[in-house]
C-alpha cells in the first residue's frame, strides 16, 4: 500500500496522475488543489471516488504546512510519494521573445517573478512543507514536473527563443532538486526533476490567438525537426502512465537523484 500527493490535481496532468493512482484500491492518493469543492465535484463527476482532495494555496507556506497537517491524519504520519506539478505557463510571455518587451521592461520584470514564484518557490515551500512526511513514508520520492524547454541544449538545438520567463522558472528548479538531492540523499530521499514530454492537455488544446498561431507551428515544426519521430503530442494518459513508470524504477542506488530527465528515462524530450 504506498501514498501518493499530487499538486496542481484538478485539471490536466494532476488531475490525470489522480484517476490513474485511484485505480488501485490499496494506493491512497491525494489531490493537492487550489479550490477543493470544484475538484471534488469534478472527480466526483468523472466517477473518481477513492480520492482526498486538499486544499492549500502553493505561494504560501503557512497554508501548505496546514494541508501537511491533513494529510498527515489521511496516511497516519508518512507520505510515500510527491508529485510536484502545480505550474503556471505564462499567457504574457508564452509566444513572445525577451526581445519583444524592449520597451516594456517592467512587464518582463514582472512575469519573470510570477514565474518563479509559482515554479520555483512554489515547489521549494512544498519540499518544506512535506518533507517531514516523506521522511515518515517508505518509498521517499519526491518528483518535480518540469520540461524539456529547460534543457540548455534543447534550446540551442531548436533555438527556440519565446517562454523565457516558464523556462527560467523550470530551469531554476531542476537545479533545487539536485540541490536538495545533494542534501537528503544520505537520507534515503529522492528527488528528480522529470519532463512529460509535450502533452494535449486542455491548456494545450485551446487555439491560439491567429498572431500566436503562426509561432506554436513553427513550435511543432521545430520539435519535428530536432526529433523526426515526433508525429503527435502525447495524451495526458500517456504521459502519465511513463511519468509513473519512471518515477517508480527511479532510485539513489541506480544513481538517480538529482537527475533532469524525461518520460523516457532519459534526454530524450519528445
Ligand atoms: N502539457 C504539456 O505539454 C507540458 C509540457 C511540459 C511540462 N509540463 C508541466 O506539467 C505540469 C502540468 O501541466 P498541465 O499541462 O497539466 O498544466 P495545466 O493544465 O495548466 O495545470 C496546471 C496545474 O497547476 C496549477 N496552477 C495553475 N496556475 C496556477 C497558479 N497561478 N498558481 C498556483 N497553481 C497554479 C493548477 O492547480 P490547481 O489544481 O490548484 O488549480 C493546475 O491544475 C506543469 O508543471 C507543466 O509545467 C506540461
Amino acid at each position: 500500500m504506498s501514498s501518493y500527493l499530487i499538486t496542481g490535481a484538478s485539471r490536466g496532468l494532476g488531475f490525470e496522475f489522480v484517476r490513474q493512482l485511484a485505480q488501485d484500491p490499496d494506493n491512497t492518493v491525494i489531490g493537492l488543489v487550489r479550490n477543493k469543492a470544484a475538484a471534488e465535484a469534478k472527480a466526483k463527476e468523472q466517477g473518481i471516488h477513492r480520492v482526498h482532495m486538499v486544499e492549500a494555496q502553493y505561494t504560501d507556506l503557512a497554508s501548505l504546512r496546514e494541508a501537511a497537517e491533513v494529510v498527515k491524519h489521511i496516511t497516519n504520519g508518512g507520505l510515500d510519494y510527491l508529485v510536484n506539478n502545480a505550474a503556471i505557463v505564462s499567457h504574457i510571455s508564452e509566444w513572445k521573445t525577451m526581445g519583444d518587451f524592449d520597451d516594456d521592461f517592467e512587464t518582463m520584470e514582472r512575469d519573470i517573478l510570477e514565474s518563479l514564484e509559482i515554479n520555483l518557490l512554489g515547489a521549494i515551500k512544498i519540499v518544506h512543507a512535506f518533507l517531514p512526511l516523506i521522511r515518515n513514508g517508505k518509498a521517499k520520492k519526491l518528483i518535480t514536473i518540469s520540461t524539456g524547454m529547460a534543457d540548455i541544449d534543447l534550446i540551442n538545438a531548436t533555438q527556440v527563443a519565446f517562454g523565457s520567463p516558464y523556462a527560467i522558472s523550470k530551469g531554476a528548479v531542476n537545479i533545487a532538486m539536485a540541490k536538495y538531492n545533494a542534501l537528503y540523499n544520505k537520507d534515503g530521499i529522492l528527488f528528480l526533476a522529470i519532463s512529460p514530454g509535450y502533452v494535449s492537455t486542455e491548456r494545450n488544446k485551446v487555439e491560439a490567438a491567429p498572431e500566436d498561431a503562426e509561432k506554436a507551428a513553427m513550435l511543432v515544426g521545430k520539435f519535428v525537426d530536432y526529433a523526426p519521430h515526433f508525429q503527435r503530442p502525447l495524451t495526458p494518459e500517456e504521459s502519465v502512465n511513463a511519468l509513473l513508470s519512471v518515477m517508480h524504477k527511479a532510485s539513489i542506488a541506480n544513481g538517480d537523484g538529482g537527475a533532469f530527465i524525461s518520460h523516457l528515462g532519459n534526454k530524450q524530450w519528445l
